[in-house]
């Protein structure tokens, strides 16, 4: 069942004739600046126009809460401009900032993009591999992280690092340089890190120009006011923790909050009481285990809580209807891609909800969903979601892989976002599963190939073929079908050995949680390569028997 908007004052009121009305191209003329500085805007310029003293941050971490004005950011980040200016760091190069979700992570990755680096942000969860593999693919000099996280990293096979700064030695810092690199809207400023279904992950390139998507759709989509306390649970490390735990709200001069260590009921109602939050951004997984816990969010006030958002994973319509009951609030689903680099596909607070729908195209961007052919099927037809080129958010390019980016396109202009989807007659989008064998564990991506190469370096495993396997709770899990080398032999400890030997390697998030050994793994007759297909078919099968 549709469910309607609340009565309320609402940034954008009218999709439809929004709709009709605003395209990109006459918005960015009508913003164009020759010289930009995303940092710059999302801090700086508040402090200039007299909101220095108003809240920027506010960080819990366990039973304290420290918080930071938008002048103490950028005293903060103007600090870390200084250190990062004394190691002469060029324009365009690469800043890995490797730390835990608190605020140093922010001001850091701020700093890189004030002096004209690419800030790369890098998930906290990372081991050894997953590091050097992104690392030696950009080859970086700097490296931002913590003594502790830094013994993850074999500095022997990272040569281009020669500098490492960490966060302990970061604190007492006095000197404050406010330099501004001013950039081209074309000039690089973010590099994420992405899975698909071949390869190792690859460097998405975002350019200045994105500020316009970002900022936009914080006003219009996470509907941000100047009193919101917002809550955007994800890590910087992943693009919805840079785009809309960082630039979206600080762009909008709207008050964040960030909150150490992963997902707890208990605590992250007990967030959004203490600090009073209006608005959350969060993902599936983490609201279906808000459900799971039952009445726990009972012990709490929540009723500060204005604007729910969700992105990341299917949205199950059961969850909505839960949090509509219970917590008295809508979920708003948003689909988007780390290329897309901002919202391409939404639901807004004063529009209807359709549980099951991802929402509604952004003002602005045109999306069809197309055959195998590049044709436009009929409303209800399954087809390949694409969206027409270009955007302000859209992704500048991938790192050194030129060829690879310009496949995301066919001939008309349209970026292919491999998953696909179906629209109703209203223009509701709702998402029915991907082309290619991407996995997506509790919202998070993960490459096949990346996971089947850590496992093949364990002494035991011959091959590897590696699936997401539907999950209810984390929508899907990395399961691994394995041959073993010769003199090996199936035990539980070898299957428990392997899987810890992967999480040590990449990370908790990308390690098998189930492993099964067969004698032969199916594959294409001419180029042998592993038929993940087949596995998948294969888990439906024993699913069904
Ligand atoms: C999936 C995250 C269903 C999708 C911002 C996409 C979704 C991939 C939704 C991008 C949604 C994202 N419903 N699936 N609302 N939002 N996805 O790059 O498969 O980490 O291609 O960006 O997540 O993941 P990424």
């Amino acid at each position: 069942m549709a469910l309607l908007a609340q009565p309320g004052t609402y940034n954008l009121t009218d999709y439809e004739q929004t709709y009709q009305s605003f395209n990109f191209t006459d918005y960015q003329h009508a913003h164009k600046k020759e010289a930009v500085n995303v940092a710059y805007f999302a801090v700086d310029q508040h402090v200039k126009s007299g909101l220095g003293a108003k809240i920027a941050l506010h960080y819990v971490n366990g039973e304290e809460v420290v918080s930071y004005t938008f002048r103490e950011v950028k005293q903060q980040v103007d600090q870390l401009v200084h250190v990062l200016r004394e190691r002469e760091i060029q324009v365009g190069e690469r800043v890995y900032i490797f730390l835990p979700k608190n605020p140093t992570n922010y001001f850091a990755i701020l700093a890189a993009i004030k002096i004209g680096a690419i800030a790369v942000p890098l998930f906290e969860g990372f081991m050894t591999d997953a590091l050097h593999e992104r690392i030696n693919d950009s080859y970086g000099k700097v490296l931002i992280t913590t003594k502790n996280f830094a013994s993850r990293i074999d500095f022997q096979a990272v040569p281009s690092v020669t500098e490492v700064l960490y966060e302990e030695d970061l604190h007492n810092l006095t000197v404050e340089d406010d330099y501004v690199y001013w950039a081209t809207p074309e000039t690089p400023f973010l590099m994420h890190y992405t899975s698909g279904s071949t390869g190792q992950p690859k460097g998405v390139i975002h350019a200045h120009r994105a500020y316009l998507h970002h900022q936009l759709s914080g006003h219009w989509v996470l509907d941000l006011k100047p009193d919101d306390i917002y809550w955007c649970t994800s890590h910087p490390g992943w693009v919805t923790g840079s785009v809309y735990g960082l630039f979206a709200p600080w762009l909008n001069a709207a008050t964040i909050v960030v909150q150490a260590g992963r997902f707890d009921a208990k605590q992250w109602y007990r967030v959004i009481d203490r600090l009073k939050v209006t608005v959350l951004y969060s993902a599936p997984t983490a609201f279906r285990l808000l459900k799971a816990a039952g009445d726990v969010y009972q012990s709490f006030q929540l009723d500060s809580l204005r604007h729910v958002l969700s992105v990341g994973e299917p949205l199950n319509p059961e969850v909505i209807t839960w949090a509509k009951k219970y917590l008295h609030v809508r979920i708003h689903d948003t689909w988007w891609m780390t290329e897309t680099g901002g919202h391409i596909v939404v639901n807004l607070p004063s529009e209807v909800i359709k549980p099951g729908s991802m929402g509604r195209p952004f003002p602005g961007i045109t999306v069809k969903i197309l055959d195998d052919d590049g044709n436009e099927v009929p409303h209800g037809t399954i087809g390949q979601l694409a969206v027409k080129a270009p955007w302000p958010g859209l992704m500048q390019t991938i790192w050194k892989n030129k060829a690879k980016f310009d496949g995301y396109f066919n001939d008309a202009g349209y970026y292919l976002s491999g998953d696909l989807c179906y629209q109703d007659e209203d223009g509701y989008i709702f998402f029915s599963g991907r082309v290619d064998d991407m996995i997506n564990a509790r919202g998070e991506r993960i490459g096949p190939f990346e996971v089947e190469s850590a496992l093949v370096k364990h002494p035991a495993v011959k091959e590897a073929g590696v699936i997401g396997k539907p999950d209810e709770v984390s929508g899907e899990i990395v399961k691994a079908y394995i041959t073993l080398n010769d003199h090996f032999v199936e035990t539980e400890d070898l299957i428990d050995e392997i899987k810890v030997f992967v999480k040590h390697q990449l990370s908790f998030h990308s390690a098998p949680k189930e492993i099964t050994v067969l004698d032969e793994l199916p594959k294409t007759q001419i180029s042998g390569k592993i038929l993940r297909r087949e596995l998948k078919q294969r888990e439906q099968l024993v699913k069904l028997s």
